[in-house]
């Protein structure tokens, strides 16, 4: 990692909203953050300007891209502010660029109570440099009702719920949903929803069953693409790498790939266009079912 970035960047589509997409779950381990580090590396691939935000005190997703903040500024001072989100932006690699975690982090939890809108600093602060980047991926904590989650959820055009195909994920998923939803109430906002699937083993009957269970459950708020287990996504974060600088050709880049054109897809500039045919010429839409003030 090189810091901190002083390169202006411009968007590749000028003049498109920036869209952040808040990768959520309440349950750890599920892959939000394997999810958010890969995700960023495949719409980096394909030549979009994303800015991943490490919301998470541990600090995987900056691990996982090999930075290792040390007087640098990083989220917490953002949040805290005693810096500017462009202090703490740091070039990652494949062109993604980070805002780092630590676990100073939980202070900023714990000054939230005496803060007045605690909630809204992290959309405050993307304010600042939303002309320079075409996707905002922001990996939250656990805690999906903490104030941490709660900045994602208020910065965010998209929230991605991340379910890990195995036991119980359809409770867990449905208990999430209404997690979001009472979130999306009390900010008095609503996004639209997305469920991603991760951590697929086809050769499990359990994980094949929870599939169709979920596509029952969530239609067309489910994305088409799994991601299935792969060992190369657990050798990546340990040198510090999203999965496509490890392996070009695996699984997991494939995945993540389909996973990215689908997004692009939906909430890319080509998702405009499918808008305007259907307001024009009614053609099939790709906007999703689910939005967080639904009721399901
Ligand atoms: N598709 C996958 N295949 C194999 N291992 C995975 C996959 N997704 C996540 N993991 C591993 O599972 C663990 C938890 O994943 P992580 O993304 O950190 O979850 P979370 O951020 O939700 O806590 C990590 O060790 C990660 O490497
Ligand atoms: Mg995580």
């Amino acid at each position: 990692m090189t810091s901190p970035t002083s390169i202006p960047k411009r968007g590749r589509h000028p003049g498109r909203p920036l869209q952040v997409l808040a990768l959520v779950n309440q349950k750890g381990g599920c892959g939000k953050t394997t999810t958010a580090v890969n995700l960023a590396g495949a719409l980096a691939q394909q030549g979009e300007r994303v800015l991943l935000v490490d919301m998470d005190p541990q600090a995987h997703a900056t691990m996982a891209l090999g930075c290792a903040p040390m007087d640098e500024p990083t989220l917490a001072e953002v949040l805290l502010e005693e810096a500017y989100i462009e202090q703490a932006i740091q070039s990652g690699p494949l062109g993604i660029d980070l805002v780092p975690s630590r676990p100073r982090l939980v202070e900023f939890e714990e000054a939230a109570e005496r803060l007045l809108h605690p909630e809204q600093r992290l959309k405050v602060s993307l304010d600042a440099v939303r002309d320079r980047y075409d996707w905002v991926v922001v990996d939250c904590p656990p805690r999906a009702e903490g104030v941490l989650c709660a900045n994602a959820l208020f910065a965010c055009t998209a929230a991605f719920l991340i379910v890990e195909t195995g036991a119980f994920s359809l409770q867990g998923a449905l208990q999430a949903m209404r997690v979001l939803n009472e979130v999306g109430e009390n900010q008095g906002r609503t996004y639209e929803v997305r469920v991603v699937g991760t951590l697929f083993d086809r050769r499990m009957r359990l994980a094949r069953e929870l599939l169709v269970a979920l596509h029952a459950r969530f239609g067309p708020a489910m994305f088409n693409t799994v991601i299935r287990t792969s060992v190369r996504l657990r050798e990546a974060p340990a040198v510090g790498l999203p999965v496509q600088a490890l392996d070009a050709s695996c699984r997991a880049t494939q995945d993540f790939a389909a996973l990215a054109a689908e997004v692009a897809l939906m909430f890319g500039p080509e998702s405009d266009l499918a808008s305007l045919l259907q307001a024009g010429m009614d053609a099939p839409s790709h906007k999703p079912a689910l939005t967080a003030c639904d009721n399901h």
